[in-house]
């Protein structure tokens, strides 16, 4: 086990965050268990890069997140995920091919991420795409402003959190403690401030009805049957 991940390992023991009481962790050689007891919630969720089925879904090529982020060229290389979340999208990326930088403002999911990708690194069905990755914890309106020409992306990707519908189905357990751990922070500043830094484009993900972001009309659309992706190239 490596420095870092025994300095993981106890960030989970000592968790101190607002929900201390609530949360425990089970760790495992290919990720996490979260157990989150709200009642009359008692989610338990598994954190994995590595498990069989979510590799499954991975390695589609014909998904709409992948077609969104490669152009005819298939010359995007490097991916900026300004919200990383539980990092699923970013290591889906990286399972393609991309570089990915994956950015995270919540404390407790970016070390949740940074512990599953490094067990990931050592798991052979996993290893290429970890490899890929690097997580960084904090809000990416600060990494976008401070980014200079060497960060250059070809893509910029955002996710941020839906609005929570009463009347469609109960969201997926990783879904339902997400919305109970953070939120959006400045998703428009990291909008804006995206279109002008992205090399090639810049892909959004909403749901599969709602509007465009800020009702900025996309150059492309890729659908899925609940979500859509939505592509804006950059002009230059
Ligand atoms: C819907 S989740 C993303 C899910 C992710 N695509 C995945 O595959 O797991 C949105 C995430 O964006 C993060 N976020 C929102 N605003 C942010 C910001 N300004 N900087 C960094 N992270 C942000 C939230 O903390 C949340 O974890």
């Amino acid at each position: 086990m490596t420095s870092e991940l025994t300095q993981e390992s106890k960030f989970f023991r000592d968790y101190s965050g607002i929900l201390c009481q609530q949360l425990k962790f089970e760790m495992l050689n290919d990720g996490l268990v979260i157990n989150l007891q709200q009642p009359p919630d008692n989610i338990h969720y598994k954190h994995s890069y590595s498990e069989h089925h979510f590799l499954k879904r991975a390695e589609q090529s014909n998904q709409a997140l992948i077609k969104a982020s490669n152009n005819k060229a298939r010359n995007i290389n490097t991916v900026l995920d300004l919200t990383g979340g539980w990092g699923m999208d970013s290591f889906i990326l990286a399972y393609h091919g991309h570089n990915v930088t994956c950015i995270e403002q919540n404390q407790l999911l970016h070390m949740i991420n940074a512990y599953s990708l490094n067990r990931a690194r050592v798991i052979k069905r996993s290893a290429m795409a970890a490899s890929r990755i690097a997580m960084i914890h904090g809000n990416s309106i600060d990494f976008l402003q401070n980014a200079g020409e060497i960060d250059s992306f070809d893509c910029i990707y955002l996710d941020p959190m839906f609005p929570e519908h009463k009347s469609s189905a109960k969201s997926t357990k990783g879904l339902q403690i997400l919305q109970k751990l953070t939120q959006n922070q400045d998703i428009k500043a990291c909008f804006d401030l995206a279109l002008q830094k992205a090399g090639k484009r810049v892909v959004v993900k909403r749901p599969a009805k709602s509007p465009p972001i800020f009702d900025l009309i996309p150059d492309l659309v890729y659908r899925e049957k609940t979500i859509r992706f939505d592509v804006y190239l950059n002009p230059n």
